[in-house]
């Protein structure tokens, strides 16, 4: 059993620098709980001059952080750098490759190679520890794998992007446009001067496709499934969904349907009442659903220093008490091998909004088309926007997917449609 360990910290960020803070206030505290002591032998960044809050020694700095996989005095790589490629891919394939233990945030990278990293870590009996990477500060990863061993999971899901939960909390709020809200949402740091993956839908992505491996003891999929995002929402959508008693989340869901694994990323609505509707601005929730546990939620930020750092010192934390643990929580050789569930089955209720021509006709047109493809409307508002242009909003009963995809090719084909259809899933449980 080891109790000293020699620990390289690789990205300075805004993650990596807090850690570092974090790791020198605290190094006695930590150093009592875990009965081991530590080192920071290592620290490295792209720009040695940058200002980063705490000092930096020079003693310490390594240009070429890929250097720390053969150096003998690193146990553990702390890889805070991000992306699936690049340095970050080299730095934690070659560290596992060499026997160091890894603790990431990068959700990318374990979307991307988490099945080929676990392998190695299972071959070469080290950890891979990424609480940190889904959730932010919610302990969400060492929950399922630990605490809820005992337990079938069939069911998990929930707002796992705070940029986006932060944005749909903000538009209803203010009333502003998406366009304002994501200037501001900018301004205050809570979304990226490309904010490309948080709005469509592929951060989540990544999250739910961690979390689905995780609770359903399967390899991480590398087959395609539905993700959007919420480009396409505005304060009109909103406002229609208040009116009918909705909230408008981003949601990743997973659960286990016919022994297939149905996953997926998109914007709900969901009941106004339910406990996900009232998560809002940067927290994330994540309920999970399993026997004998019934029902958990797990609530908080999702991102910022702080609790990233929370995630990252928790894994740092297992490594320090010698805990060894398979990288998902179990072998990879008996990782179940599920099939997806395909999407086009999905039944649920649908919200439209289509921006039409104000003419006779066009309503008559609109509802055969439905009919014609076997969906039924439980719902419908008609508000005029001009005297040329009308909102139509319909709610419809429950309906396959396969069938709303038709009927919504049909309708977006008629002259009468101004612009692209807005389609949103509905999820009616009260529970959720
Ligand atoms: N920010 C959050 O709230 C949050 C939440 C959960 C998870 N995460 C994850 O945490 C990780 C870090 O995020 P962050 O927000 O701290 O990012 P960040 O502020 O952009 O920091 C990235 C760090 O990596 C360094 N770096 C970039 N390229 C490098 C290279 N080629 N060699 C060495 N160092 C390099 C940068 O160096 P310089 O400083 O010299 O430019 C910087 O220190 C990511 O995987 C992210 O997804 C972040």
């Amino acid at each position: 059993m080891k109790n000293h360990f020699n620990i390289a910290i690789v990205g300075l960020g805004n993650i990596g620098s807090e850690v570092l803070r974090y790791l020198n206030k605290n190094k006695k505290n930590i150093e009592r709980t875990t009965n081991s002591t530590f080192s920071i032998n290592y620290l490295s960044a792209r720009n040695l001059k940058k200002k980063r809050g705490s000092s930096i020694s020079k003693k310490l700095w390594i240009k070429n952080p890929v250097d720390l996989v053969k150096k003998k005095n690193v146990d553990v790589i702390i890889e805070l750098v991000g992306g699936a490629e690049g340095i970050a891919k080299k730095l934690v394939f070659g560290a596992l490759k060499n026997k160091k233990h890894i603790i990431t945030a990068n959700k990318s990278l374990i979307f991307k190679y988490g099945n080929q990293l676990a392998q190695i870590a299972e071959k070469n009996s080290v950890n891979l520890l990424f609480e940190a990477s889904v959730g932010g500060g919610i302990p969400i990863i060492k929950s399922i794998k630990e605490s809820l061993v005992g337990n079938k999971i069939f069911h998990i899901y929930g707002i796992l992007n705070g940029t986006t939960n932060f944005i749909l909390t903000e538009i209803e709020k203010t009333k502003k446009s998406f366009k304002e809200i994501l200037n501001k949402a900018q301004k205050l740091g809570y979304a990226e001067p490309d904010p490309k993956f948080d709005l469509n839908g592929d951060d989540v992505k990544s999250k739910i496709s961690i979390l689905s491996s995780l609770c359903f003891k399967t390899a991480i999929l590398n087959k395609p499934f539905l993700t959007e995002g919420i480009e396409n929402i505005d304060l009109e959508d909103i406002n229609y969904a208040k009116r009918f008693d909705y909230k408008i989340k981003l949601l990743g869901i997973s659960e286990i349907v016919n022994n297939q694994v149905k996953i997926r990323v998109h914007p709900c609505l969901i009941h106004k009442n339910s406990d996900l509707a009232k998560v809002n601005s940067v927290n994330n929730a994540i309920m999970v659903e399993g026997s004998p546990i019934g029902k958990i939620v797990y609530q908080g930020l999702g991102a910022g220093k702080g609790p990233t750092t929370s995630s990252v010192i928790s894994d740092l934390n297992s490594i320090l008490r010698n805990n060894l643990s398979n990288p998902f929580g179990f072998s990879y050789k008996s990782a179940r091998k599920l099939k997806l569930f395909d999407f086009r089955k999905h039944t649920c209720k649908y919200y439209l909004r289509l921006s039409v021509e104000d003419k006779p006709g066009v309503l008559s047109k609109i509802t055969s088309i439905l009919s014609k493809s076997g969906i039924s409307i439980q719902n419908f508002l008609q508000k005029p926007v001009n005297k040329m242009y009308s909102s139509l909003v319909i709610i419809t009963h429950l309906a396959v997917e396969k069938r709303i995809q038709f009927a919504l090719k049909m309708i977006s084909k008629q002259k009468f449609v101004k612009e692209k259809i807005v389609m949103i899933r509905i999820r009616d449980d009260k529970k959720l």
